[in-house]
């Protein structure tokens, strides 16, 4: 029996990776064999990869999307498709989604032609359901004000961050059969509340 791909995605300080582990955790609990994955990152070459394309020198918007895109490769490869195939469940921190997002529309490559140099590396592997998790900028900001400075991209800004929402808001319009927004406003149980829900009515 095949497993399930979920992905969670947001912008920096939508409370996503906390939402990735208390789900992985939630299905743990109803008995699914769950491999929980970041991105960038989830293998050695992959945490090289995170390594360089957050680390501090600056890059061009191309060679940041097509770094994204290799560590995916890696992941997809090593990770995410054998354990689909073990009939293990996948929750992923970010994926497709986030490059689309934050290449495709906050850095102006557009959607479809990040689109484009993902698919081979996806290789048909996509998630079942993904969450985005929706939160007002003023909110977000306040969470990333609270954690200090972590990565290039994160450290870029507000603009950055408003183009990036931007982003998450076209790509739910894209493809509404794969994607359920859920509201990130309330308390980490509210919030996880509404995340199983979107898992359970969305499978
Ligand atoms: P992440 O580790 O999720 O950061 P955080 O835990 O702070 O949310 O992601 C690192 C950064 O990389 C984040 O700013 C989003 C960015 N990113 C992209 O721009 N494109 C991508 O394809 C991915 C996967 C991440």
């Amino acid at each position: 029996m095949s497993g399930r791909f979920i992905s969670l995605e947001g912008v920096d300080g939508s409370g996503k990776s906390t939402q990735a582990s208390m789900l992985a955790d939630a299905l743990r609990d109803r008995g699914h064999e769950v491999v929980a994955v970041r991105e960038p990152g989830g293998t050695p070459l992959g945490e090289a990869i995170r390594d360089v394309v957050l680390g501090p020198d600056a890059m061009s918007p191309w060679a940041e999307a097509l770094l994204f895109a290799a560590a995916r490769a890696q992941l997809v490869a090593d990770v995410i498709r054998p354990a689909l195939e073990g009939g293990q469940w996948v929750v992923a921190d970010r994926f497709l989604d986030s490059s689309l997002a934050y290449q495709g529309t906050a850095r102006g490559l557009g959607i479809e032609r990040v689109a484009q140099v993902n698919a081979p590396a996806i290789d048909d592997c996509m998630p079942d359901l993904t969450i985005i998790i929706d939160i007002d900028p003023a909110s977000a900001a306040d969470r990333r004000a609270g954690r200090g400075s972590v990565d290039r991209i994160e450290d870029e800004g507000e603009a950055l961050q408003e183009a990036v929402a931007t982003g998450y808001r076209e790509v739910a319009r894209l493809f509404p059969e794969r994607i359920a927004l859920v509201s990130g406003a309330g308390s980490l149980d509210e919030v996880h509340t509404h995340v199983l829900a979107a898992v359970i009515g969305g499978l």
